[in-house]
């Protein structure tokens, strides 16, 4: 394992030879083995050429009929496979050059997608337009209350009306439990304390904290209150079980959890309404909470500090994807069939697909979640655990973070520490944090961990290190191929770019030679520096640690670039458009220095040629406006209100006995 990982992280970390850039756009996903599969078909074309011919000559004393029919199919498929090869093989050569760069079209196509999306959030202007578009999008009735909701959406000038995927996507696999069994669940959840899930107790429109709940943790349950005190009144009686810890907990099976969804979405189409209100007794119906820490079951199972990806994490994945049936990836070069699918060029094309795992069983050894979690207690069971945030394939449902709400880490300039006008920002990419993402107890977990390897790959200046493209321009450019991506060794690229990316203070979460080791790599370390700081800098770099990252919020509010790498989504997740709000950057962090030199431009020397390369620094500066200017409108902590009431409205129904009969209705 050690070694395993040792070469991790000389490697994924400075990952980017040739080979790791050798399918940009418009190349086809997976070129180079397009050319090798080209050669072998061309190979087997001509086998079978000459097999035929044999058998022809062969068939000749017996009939002549089969000369012509082995004839002209053979002759005939020659030409399309030499075809075909001379197409393929053209296609595996050039994949270093390209016509365009591929971040030039994912700003252009991102407009657009923000826009569609725009458009889909916000259709209807009254609530009967609003009931009809949600019957049409979620096959159901609103829930009971929708009426209270939607004026308070209104009222408070909300965006997106419609469009709410994410809480039905969540809550889909639930209805394939019965009403009393979410609420036992819920019990056995919270009624352990071991579990670190604390209970939220509404009745007769008030909310209080439960029992048992770990006092250290409880600042998040106050947050919680705090939220829902706005709207608490409209909410029927019932207890919730909110996750205590960072990381995700709920992981069901592939083939149990479709099979759920299946059935969820079958008692969509049930748009019979007779009841309008939650039931009445729904009070009782819930088994109180027992208020001195017992011994009760044990639901959840222990799965800290151990590697999580294949028996926990990725089980959400189908059976025959890559991350179910491949293990041991070798970690010392990039797996371009991981990244490929998410992809264009050397750059993320596609969020969404890049949060999905199933395609990526690298990452298993490249996230502190899947490598050594700190506390980790799960379950491949259907618990309804309420959560700040997740990664793909788990079930966990998500709620806006009371971290945010209450603005723990706030964007909130001043005279002193200013958010001067983006063009008199210091042109660095900038970040400070701790080594918190999972715990590096002595094996060299760490050095497949997220944090430690974007910082690992900011400031390696050893010589020997392995270089690292970038995409310049060509040194004979034509139409056709106009940038090429080009090796350049790691300690130029340090030159050549601004970067202030380091771990504050000390090593945390470490043990044995994990800490001197970790200790020597990221020597110097920062000092603490106020969260203000920031605004002084263009570019921030946005990091996962153990769970959801609580500052991007605030950098997006800023007048800064936020860069963001994250395996963890949070409930804002399709509303906010990359390189339309923000800068993505693969969890790999191969396209770290290719990214920002879009951005910054490039003056100097590259492997003996000079090379200059204008920035995009107006594009930049477009992105962080744009980004800043839609936090101001769907990010809100009026907009994390809206969220948290229409998704515990539907959590009531589900949780009620009658939740097939019951709707808003006029
Ligand atoms: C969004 O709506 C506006 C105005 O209704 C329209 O002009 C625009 O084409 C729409 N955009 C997309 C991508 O649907
Ligand atoms: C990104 O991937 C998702 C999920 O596969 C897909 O639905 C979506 O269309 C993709 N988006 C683009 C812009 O290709
Ligand atoms: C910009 O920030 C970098 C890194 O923090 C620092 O070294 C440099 O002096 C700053 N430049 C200016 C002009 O302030
Ligand atoms: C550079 O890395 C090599 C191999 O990892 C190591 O042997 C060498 O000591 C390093 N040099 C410096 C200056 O850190």
């Amino acid at each position: 394992m050690t070694a395993s990982l040792l070469v991790t992280f000389a490697s994924v970390a400075s990952v980017t030879t040739t080979y790791a850039w050798s399918n940009p756009h418009p190349f086809p996903p997976g070129s180079t083995g397009l050319g090798l599969l080209a050669i072998a078909v061309m190979v087997l074309g001509f086998a079978l050429y000459f097999h035929v011919e044999k058998v022809s000559e062969r068939g000749l004393s017996t009939s002549n009929h089969s000369i012509t029919f082995h004839r002209i199919p053979s002759w005939f498929s020659l030409c399309l496979l030499s075809l075909f090869c001379l197409r393929a093989g053209l296609w595996a050569t050039q994949t270093n050059a390209v016509s365009y760069h591929p971040i030039d079209m994912l700003i252009y196509e991102a407009q657009a997608a923000h826009e569609f999306h725009r458009n889909q959030s916000a259709i209807s202007h009254a609530l009967p337009d609003a009931v009809r578009r949600y019957r049409e999008k979620y096959n159901r009735h609103p829930p009971p209350g929708f009426q209270h909701w939607y004026r308070y959406a209104t009222e408070r000038g909300s965006i997106v009306i419609d469009e709410f995927d994410g809480i039905y996507n969540d809550l889909l696999p639930f209805y394939a439990l019965s009403p009393g069994e979410i609420r036992l669940r819920t019990w056995k959840v919270t009624s352990n304390p071991w579990h670190f899930a604390g209970a939220i107790i509404i009745r007769d429109g008030e909310a209080s904290i439960g029992p048992n709940v770990v006092p250290t943790h409880v600042w998040m349950l106050d947050g919680v209150m705090e939220i829902l005190d706005n709207f608490v009144r409209w909410l029927p009686d019932m207890d919730l079980a909110f996750n205590l810890n960072d990381e995700c907990r709920i992981a069901v099976p592939f083939e149990t959890v479709e099979q759920m969804r299946e059935q969820g979405r079958r008692s969509d189409v049930n748009l019979k309404s007779s009841q309008h209100d939650f039931s009445k007794n729904r009070g009782e119906q819930w088994r109180p909470i027992p208020d001195e820490s017992n011994d009760a079951e044990r639901v959840l199972h222990e799965l800290s500090l151990e590697k999580t990806f294949y028996d926990f994490s990725s089980i959400g994945c189908s059976p025959a994807s890559p991350a179910r049936t491949r293990r041991k990836w070798d970690v010392s070069a990039l797996c371009t069939e991981c990244t490929a699918p998410h992809s264009l060029g050397g750059f993320l094309g596609n969020w969404t697909l890049a949060a999905d795992v199933c395609h990526q069983p690298d990452l298993a050894d490249l996230h502190g979640l899947y490598l050594s979690p700190a506390a980790f207690r799960g379950s491949s069971e259907l618990y309804p655990i309420f959560s700040q945030s997740k990664a793909a394939g788990f079930n966990d449902i998500l709620y806006p973070s009371a971290w945010n709400y209450m603005e723990k880490a706030h964007y909130a300039p001043s005279d002193s520490r200013p958010d001067m006008p983006f063009e008199l920002k210091n042109d660095t990419l900038f970040w400070r944090g701790a080594t918190s993402e999972g715990v590096s107890a002595g094996a060299g977990q760490w050095k497949g961990m997220a944090r430690q390897r974007f910082v690992h790959l900011a400031n390696n200046v050893n010589a020997s290190a392995a270089p690292r493209s970038l995409l310049v321009p060509a040194p004979r450019p034509n139409a056709k191929h106009r940038l090429t991506y080009e090796s350049v060794p790691s300690s130029q690229l340090t030159e050549l770019f601004s970067v202030d990316i380091n771990v504050v203070d000390s090593i945390v979460r470490c043990g044995g030679r994990d800490c001197p080791d970790q200790a020597a790599e990221f020597a110097p370390m920062a000092s603490h520096s106020d969260f203000q700081d920031h605004w002084r800098y263009k570019y921030l770099l946005d990091l996962d640690g153990a769970g959801f990252s609580g500052r991007f919020l605030p950098f997006l509010r800023s007048g800064s670039l936020p860069f963001k790498a994250a395996l963890f989504r949070e409930w804002w997740d399709d509303r906010v458009t990359p390189w339309q709000h923000f800068v993505p950057l693969d969890l790999r962090g191969h396209a770290f220095w290719a990214t920002l030199m879009y951005f910054t431009g490039l003056n100097g020397q590259l492997n003996g040629r000079d090379v200059q390369v204008e920035g995009h620094g107006v594009e930049a500066q477009r992105i962080a406006q744009r980004g800043q200017k839609w936090a101001n409108l769907v990010l809100r902590k009026e907009d994390m209100e809206i969220y948290f009431f229409r998704l515990l409205l539907e959590w009531g129904r589900l949780t009620d006995d009658r939740r097939d009969d019951l709707g808003y209705g006029e």
